[in-house]
Parts: structure tokens; C-alpha cells; sequence
């Protein structure tokens, strides 16, 4: 689905969107910054290692500057301020649909794929999926599942955590999101799913039978099907997952969403909350396996909880856990960068930005900054204490759930989730790696354990 005339009609900035070129702008020579080679741009340095480049970058040529990679001109947003303009967006000049210009094809219609009076419209009641309420039941599921789950992971032999994370979730998603059955039911979903992601970071949307993207088409497609196919009997339904969540909001005239909106809506929310909190939870054990201090620390933590199960009331109440997710997503943040297009040309502190031109919005260049953070490059969950509060320099200086009109929906749910899952882990099992095993994040194209974590698991109690 894309925006249909309805979407854009007697909305001038909705139009001006709808009338930029596909391609973004390439007249950014005036700009200071650097191309690379031709062709391929800077993309082999960004390969390599993308933190150094972007270091070396921001040291030549400032906070504002252009680049090339992967075969687009862009300008990047290296700072806290400039990230706080690109996001909060108060002048109206960043399209969020243009800079997710990848999620066209396999996701269209999601949320992160509107802007401005639209995107109003429809995240709304999209919130109303992620209220107190609600989540507390999907604390209750996650909270059976977690546990459920984590029976069946080896313990006294080496395992790769990553792996089983991410299968884990998937099972978590196919039943909190969709009211799957665990089962064949949940596996199809899965795969069909697992097909869909595959096809979103890649080069060539072209449909050509047998390739990445096709596969991904035809996830998105069984995906779409299987949702439509539901979507009446889960109007009468009282089960508590996202999907059925989301049915119950259509049925309401005022939020005035289709059918076709509530499957574009739940798809886009699958996509935005499985690779990241795979990644959170990955790179979140590797930073404990690596300090197993902090470990303990949390255990400790989790070990006073009273009861068998954390709710989600519970959740808030974690200040030693809090302060090693949010450091691991300083650290590693999952959404490494946010892309935005801009609708118009403007200024920004001197720097003459044509309309159509790529932004990214650098996240992890302002979390290892060392104008917001001591020592940046130092695993360190103290500096998250009130008598230290780091973080407390720029509004902008922490943005792993982004900011502004498109901050994520789910940051709450991503916080219960990956605290459910310690709690369960950590108060029952020890777990481990190699003695003297060198720890390392591949972090592009999402942050992730480059061996994906070989670890071993020892049964506490
Ligand atoms: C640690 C895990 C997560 C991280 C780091 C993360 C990060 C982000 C970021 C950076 C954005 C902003 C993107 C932009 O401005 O272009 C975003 C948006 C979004 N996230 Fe998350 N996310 C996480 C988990 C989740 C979960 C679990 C859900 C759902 C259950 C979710 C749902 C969404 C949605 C729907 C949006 C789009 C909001 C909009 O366009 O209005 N995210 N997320």
C-alpha cells in the first residue's frame, strides 16, 4: 500500500513528500566532508570499521558533514544538537517515509512509513496498544514464555547465545504479537517472517524469482495473508496479544484505520521490535559474560524480587539492571543511525541543506561522544547514578529509542522484555564464556557478537 490521494489531499507538506524524486539529491559539493572513491564511496572504510570512520570523519570535517556510501550521498547529523533539530523537526523539513525509503516494498503502511498529519492520525491509537494495561498482560505471557523457553536451552555444553536469543523472541513475537499457537502454526509465521527481514537490507528491490528479495516478498505477502484471514474473528476476541490489540482500535469509527492499515501497523511493529531487542539482549550478554561483576550484580538484583515471575509494575523497580541496559545501549545502540529526507531546502548553523538530501542522524557517534560522556569507549554502568547523572548534559545525548514524532512505541515493552528475560536467566542459571575469550561486536548492520557469543550455561538451583 502506499499513500493513496485520500492520505495526501489539501496537505501540502504530505504532497510536496509525494513529489520527490525517488533518488536522493546529489548536489551536496558545497558541503564540507568527503565522497571516497567513486562508485563505492566510502562504503569499504564504513565495512571495515564503521565507529573509526565516522570518528575520523567527525574529526576532519566537523558535526555537519556529506559522505557516500552504499551507493547514496548523504549528509550526516553528528551531534546532540543536531539531533535534537532533525528529530523534534519543528520547522517540518524531515520525512521519516523518505528516509525509510527500504521498508517501501515490504512493509508499506507502517507507522515509520508516515509523516507528519498522518502519521498523527494513525499513531494515536497505535499507543493505546502500548498502555499500562495492556502491557501487564503481555508481561504475564512474556513471563510464561521466557520461562517456558529457557527449559530448553542446553546447560554444560557450549551453545551460541545469539542464536537461541533470536529464536527465543521469535516464539515470543508469533504468540505476544500475533496470538500464534506455539507450534507449526508459529513456526510458518517464523519463517515467514524471518524471510521478510531478510529482504529489507539489501540493495536490489527488484522482484526476480529465487532472490533475498523475493523471498521477502513472499514473507510479507503469507504474513499479510495470515493476518487478514484473522482479523474478524479477533474483533470479538478477548485474547491479549498486539494484533488482537490493534483489531479492537479498527472497530473504533474515531481512529478511522482500515483493515489494510491494522496489518501494515502490526507487521511494522514485528519488524521494529525483533532485531532490535535481539540485538540488545545480545550485545547486553556479551557486556555481562565479558564483566561478570555486572552479572552478578544484576542476579543479585533479581534474586531479591519476591515471587516467581517479574511483573510489569516490577519492572520499574530494577535500578541496578536499568543501569546495565542502558549503558549496553549507549554502548551498542541497535538502530546505529536514523535516516530522514528532507522536503525542502534549509539552513542548518551555515550548512545550506538542499530539499531531497539523505540525512542520518549518527546515534552511536553521539552516545561515544566525549562532549556528553566521560571515558565514551568504557563499558561503565555508574555513570548512570543520580551522583554521577552523565546523562543528564543534552536531552540528546541518549537516543537509542530515537526522539521527536517517531520515538519508538515500544521502548516500554523492549525494557520489560529483556528484564523478564534476566530475571528468568539470571536468577536460574550461571553463565558463561571461554576463559579468555576476546569479546567483539560486528556493528553494522545492526550491533551484534561477531561469533555470536559461544557460551555455557550452568543450572544454579
Ligand atoms: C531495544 C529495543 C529497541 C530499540 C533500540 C528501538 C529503537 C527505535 C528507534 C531508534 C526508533 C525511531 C526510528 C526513527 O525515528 O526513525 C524506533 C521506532 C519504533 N519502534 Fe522501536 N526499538 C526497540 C524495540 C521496539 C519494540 C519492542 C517495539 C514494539 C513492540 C518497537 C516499536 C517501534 C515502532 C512502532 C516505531 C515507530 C514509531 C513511529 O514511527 O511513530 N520498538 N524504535
Amino acid at each position: 500500500m502506499t499513500m493513496t490521494s485520500s492520505d495526501t489531499a489539501n496537505d501540502p507538506l504530505l504532497e510536496s513528500i509525494a513529489e520527490l524524486s525517488t533518488r536522493p539529491t546529489k548536489k551536496l559539493d558545497h558541503l564540507p566532508g568527503d565522497y571516497g572513491m567513486p562508485v563505492f564511496g566510502n562504503s569499504f572504510a564504513i565495512l571495515k570499521n564503521a565507529r573509526a570512520f565516522n570518528h575520523r570523519m567527525q574529526a576532519k570535517f566537523g558535526t555537519v558533514y556529506r559522505s557516500s556510501a552504499f551507493f547514496s550521498r548523504v549528509v550526516v547529523f553528528a551531534d546532540a544538537d543536531a539531533a535534537q533539530y532533525a528529530l523534534m523537526d519543528k520547522e517540518q523539513n524531515f520525512s521519516s517515509s523518505k528516509g525509510w525509503f527500504m521498508l517501501k516494498h515490504l512493509l508499506p503502511g507502517g507507522i515509520l512509513v508516515r509523516d507528519f498529519a498522518n502519521h498523527r492520525k494513525h499513531r494515536r491509537p497505535l499507543q493505546l496498544a502500548f498502555k499500562s494495561q495492556v502491557m501487564a498482560a503481555y508481561g504475564d505471557r512474556l513471563n510464561r514464555l521466557i520461562q517456558e523457553g529457557l527449559e530448553e536451552w542446553p546447560t554444560d555444553k557450549e551453545f551460541l547465545f545469539q542464536d537461541h536469543i533470536k529464536s527465543l523472541l521469535l516464539d515470543n513475537a508469533a504468540t505476544v504479537f500475533l496470538g500464534a499457537e506455539l507450534g507449526e502454526e508459529s513456526k510458518k509465521l517464523n519463517r515467514a517472517f524471518v524471510d521478510l527481514i531478510g529482504g529489507i537490507v539489501i540493495f536490489m528491490h527488484r522482484r526476480i524469482p529465487g532472490t533475498k528479495f523475493d523471498r521477502a516478498m513472499r514473507g510479507s505477502e503469507y504474513l499479510k495473508d495470515w493476518l487478514h484471514e484473522r482479523i474478524d474473528e479477533r474483533r470479538s476476541s478477548s485474547a491479549t496479544d498486539i494484533f488482537t490489540s490493534l483489531c479492537h482500535l479498527a472497530d473504533d469509527p474515531e481512529n478511522g484505520m482500515s483493515a489494510q492499515d491494522v496489518v501494515g501497523h502490526t507487521l511494522l511493529i514485528l519488524f521494529a521490535a525483533h532485531d532490535t531487542t535481539t540485538s540488545t539482549l545480545s550485545t547486553m550478554m556479551s557486556v555481562m559474560a565479558e564483566h561478570p561483576q555486572w552479572q552478578e550484580a544484576v542476579r543479585e538484583e533479581m534474586l531479591a524480587v519476591e515471587g516467581d515471575s517479574l511483573s510489569f509494575q516490577q519492572v520499574a523497580d530494577l535500578p541496578v539492571t536499568d543501569r546495565v541496559f542502558r549503558e549496553t545501549l549507549r554502548c551498542f545502540p541497535a538502530v546505529f543511525m536514523i535516516p530522514r529526507r528532507s522536503i525542502r531546502a534549509f539552513e542548518y548553523q551555515g550548512h545550506k541543506i538542499p530539499a531531497n538530501t539523505l540525512i542520518h542522524v549518527g546515534i552511536d557517534q553521539i552516545h561515544r561522544s566525549e562532549k556528553y560522556w566521560t571515558n565514551p569507549n568504557q563499558f561503565d554502568p555508574d555513570r548512570w547514578l543520580p551522583e554521577r547523572a552523565e546523562n543528564k548534559g543534552h536531552p540528546f545525548q541518549w537516543i537509542p529509542f530515537g526522539g521527536g514524532a517517531h520515538k519508538c512505541l515500544g521502548f516500554k515493552f523492549a525494557d520489560m522484555q529483556v528484564k523478564i528475560f534476566l530475571f528468568h536467566l539470571l536468577r536460574n542459571y550461571k553463565i558463561e564464556a571461554k576463559k579468555g575469550k576476546k569479546f567483539s561486536i560486528d556493528l553494522l548492520p545492526i550491533p551484534l557478537p561477531s561469533d555470536k557469543l559461544p557460551v555455557t550455561m550452568t543450572r544454579l538451583r
